[in-house]
């Protein structure tokens, strides 16, 4: 394609007096495989007695048209006129060309006459008496000083100086070609009929004209004539491409049937006046332009919902603020949030998979009509961001934008928990059942994220929300405590907590008292970790409508009731194909149930918990019955043995985030 060129840039040309930089200009090239009337009235300029017919410009008359083929001649043109040089720059454009020539007797195996040319000429219009041996060319009073460079395509001996009736010849401001080669030689016929493709080629010094000769079905251009020759000193600056013919007392039908032109663009000349007057211009309209841009992104940013205001200010001030990313950068990340991108639906939203920097992270996108408004994302962005834990899912950065709430997050291979336990269809039980070993594992890392959550970390923390499907599984296995959408819940809920619409979580891990009191506490979250323990061992979901009767109520009063039955190790999953230490497991179990005691304040803290864990502390003391869920719970103060930070808790029911 076209070569770049100097180019005297607007600015430049003000900055630097006239220097210039360099810049890729476009061709001036087009592509006729056929002609038609929509691209003769579009792009042509056809003179009298040219048209368009059978797909073909005919640039002399047509047998099938006109009555009268003496003495006619032709020129069609390409409208555009083409830069062939600029004083101004000093620079000459090259061009080549390639068309397909047909001249046929008007009527069989008559004599021939006049010929055709491809022409570059400075007027377009046809001269009167360009008929006969001028060939569209010339005339008898322009020949000598027309601005016309011609390649002929000749087929009658006219005047003593034509070669032959089937020569090529290059004329340079006059009908008497500067060279001439006859076709005789080349197994070429002119006026045979058949389609001769010419190929024209000037690289600024020099021109070539070569004929394709076809033989035994394949062919080469064989170059004609090739000699160097400067345009610009016969030319003008701009000039018309096209072709010319004619006919005399002999006729022929001059048609072109195909035309490809690729020009260099060198580009418009630069006027001085011009510039100093444009440049001003252009830059006061695109100072202002921006100043525009500027204004309408900060009203646009600021104005869709007063309550959005300041909320990086919220996330920027808090201890470990997140990166904050760009709209623009989040959706290249995630193809456009590409539906195939997508790894889970969830209550706040759709988390996409995406590439940050070859770095795979899920993007949770809030959607618009989720209940996590602009205070839950910023309790979910800063609860998060602030917090360090190996069992706690990293947050990598957020983003606010156009109204866009998203979250980034490190990615998880291997998705959510649930997947794994739940021998469930609906789940996708393709996942091969976690060992014993594993879900052990699991279990011990939800516990070390809770007890962080509790009671290591600057501020207490509820999660309030803890399920197999928030808990993330790493590369290891490990497990990731997520979603800590719900957190900021419960800080609003601080407000107006008696609303039973502040009620959060999920049915089946909800403690009996959460409906009464209508808000969380460490003991709900406990709560909620006992049931997990209980489905991550059983391979249950937690309350499981259907098959059993005696599921009916739950995973926990199923688990009494096997309790009571002294058959609590039937309820461990089957496809664990009893692999595991049934004094383990029946602690386990238990340790599971007495986080699910119905008095809140029976329930063992996360602390207690890990210690039962790693076997510091003994397996919790709890009765065979289920006890009965009594309402108010028995206060702290008749507890035998008092934890006091455990009392504490108990005494000053915490919100979500609440200083310790
Ligand atoms: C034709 O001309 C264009 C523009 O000058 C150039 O880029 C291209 O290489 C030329 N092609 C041939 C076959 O000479
Ligand atoms: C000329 O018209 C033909 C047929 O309508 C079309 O295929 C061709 O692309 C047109 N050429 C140009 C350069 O527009
Ligand atoms: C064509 O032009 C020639 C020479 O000028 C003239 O003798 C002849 O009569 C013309 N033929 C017609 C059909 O006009
Ligand atoms: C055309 O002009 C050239 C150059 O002026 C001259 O040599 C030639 O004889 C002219 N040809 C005719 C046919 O008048
Ligand atoms: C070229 O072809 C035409 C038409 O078929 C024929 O009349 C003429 O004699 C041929 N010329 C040569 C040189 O073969
Ligand atoms: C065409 O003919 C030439 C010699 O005349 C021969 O060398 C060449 O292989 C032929 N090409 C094909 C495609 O037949
Ligand atoms: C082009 O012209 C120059 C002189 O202007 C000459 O030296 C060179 O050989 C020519 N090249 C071709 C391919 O004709
Ligand atoms: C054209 O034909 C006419 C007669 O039909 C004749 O008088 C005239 O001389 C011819 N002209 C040329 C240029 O051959």
């Amino acid at each position: 394609m076209c070569p770049p060129r100097a180019f005297e840039s607007l600015f430049l040309a003000l900055l630097l007096l006239g220097g210039g930089i360099p810049i890729q200009v476009g061709c001036f090239s087009f592509d006729f495989p056929k002609f038609s009337d929509q691209n003769a009235s579009d792009l042509l300029m056809l003179s009298e007695n040219s048209r368009i017919d059978v797909e073909a410009i005919q640039i002399t008359p047509n047998v099938r048209i006109d009555s009268y083929l003496e003495n006619k001649s032709g020129r069609a043109f390409y409208k555009k006129q083409f830069r062939l040089w600029s004083k101004s720059k000093g620079v000459t454009a090259t061009f080549n060309t390639t068309f397909l020539l047909n001249i046929s007797p008007a009527t069989p195996n008559t004599p021939v006459g006049e010929g055709m040319a491809f022409i570059l000429a400075a007027d377009s219009t046809l001269p009167d008496g360009s008929d006969g041996q001028w060939l569209g060319i010339e005339t008898a009073a322009s020949n000598g000083s027309s601005g016309v460079v011609a390649v002929e395509f000749d087929t009658r001996k006219s005047y003593p100086d034509d070669l032959d009736d089937n020569h090529v010849g290059l004329d340079v401001n006059s009908i008497n070609s500067i060279k001439q080669v006859s076709l005789g030689g080349y197994g070429v016929n002119l006026s045979s009929g058949n389609d001769a493709s010419v190929r024209v080629v000037y690289d600024g010094k020099n021109i070539t004209v070569a004929v394709l000769v076809m033989s035994n079905g394949t062919g080469e251009y064989t170059p004609l004539i090739s000699l160097p020759l400067v345009l610009s000193d016969y030319l003008p600056e701009m000039v018309f491409v096209g072709f010319s013919a004619s006919t005399s007392n002999y006729t022929e039908l001059n048609c072109v049937r195909a035309w490809e032109f690729e020009g260099e663009d060198i580009g418009e000349d630069v006027n001085l006046l011009w510039v100093w007057i444009t440049v001003p211009v252009v830059v006061i309209v695109l100072i202002s332009g921006i100043f525009f841009y500027l204004y309408w992104e900060r009203k646009n940013r600021e104005r869709p919902e007063d309550a959005y205001q300041g909320m990086e200010d919220q996330i920027r001030g808090s201890s470990m603020a997140p990166r904050m990313f760009k709209l623009r950068e989040l959706r290249k990340a995630t193809g456009n949030f590409n539906p195939k991108n997508k790894l889970g639906k969830g209550g706040f939203g759709t988390v996409y998979k995406g590439l940050l920097a070859d770095k795979e992270v899920a993007v949770k996108r809030v959607s618009k009509d989720s209940r996590q408004g602009k205070q839950e994302f910023i309790a979910e962005v800063t609860t998060i961001g602030s917090l360090r834990h190996k069992n706690l899912v990293k947050l990598i950065g957020w983003c606010y934008e156009k109204r866009e709430l998203l979250i980034v997050y490190e990615y998880m291979p291997h998705g959510s928990l649930d997947k794994f336990v739940f021998g469930d269809d609906k789940l996708g039980s393709e996942e091969q059942p976690l060992s014993w070993e594993k879900r052990h594992i699991i279990i011990h890392g939800v516990a070390q994220a809770l007890d962080y959550l509790h009671n290591g970390c600057e501020k207490r923390v509820l999660h309030r929300d803890i399920k197999a499907s928030n808990i993330m599984l790493d590369s290891d296995f490990s497990a990731r405590l997520g979603d800590f959408g719900l957190a900021r819940t419960i800080q609003q809920s601080d407000v107006t907590h008696h609303s039973t619409k502040e009620i959060a979580g999920t049915p089946g891990y909800m403690a009996p008292e959460t409906f009464l009191v209508g808000r969380a506490t460490v003991e709900t979250d406990i709560y909620a970790f006992g049931v997990l323990v209980l489905e991550v061992i059983c391979g249950r979901k937690p309350a499981n409508t259907g098959e059993h009767n005696d599921y009916n109520n739950g995973i926990v009063y199923w688990l009494w009731e096997l309790r009571r039955k002294d058959r609590i190790l039937d309820a461990v999953d089957s496809r664990l194909k009893g692999e595991f230490d049934e004094d383990e497991m029946v602690g386990m179990l238990v340790l599971g149930l007495a986080c699910c005691h119905p008095n809140p304040h029976q329930r063992p803290s996360m602390r207690t918990v890990l210690q039962i864990l790693t076997g510091e502390a003994p397996p919790p003391l709890l009765p065979t019955e289920r006890p009965a869920f009594v309402w108010p719970a028995m206060p702290p103060s008749f507890k035998e043995d008092t934890d006091t930070a455990f009392i504490k808790s108990q005494s000053t029911p915490f919100t979500d985030i609440a200083g310790r």
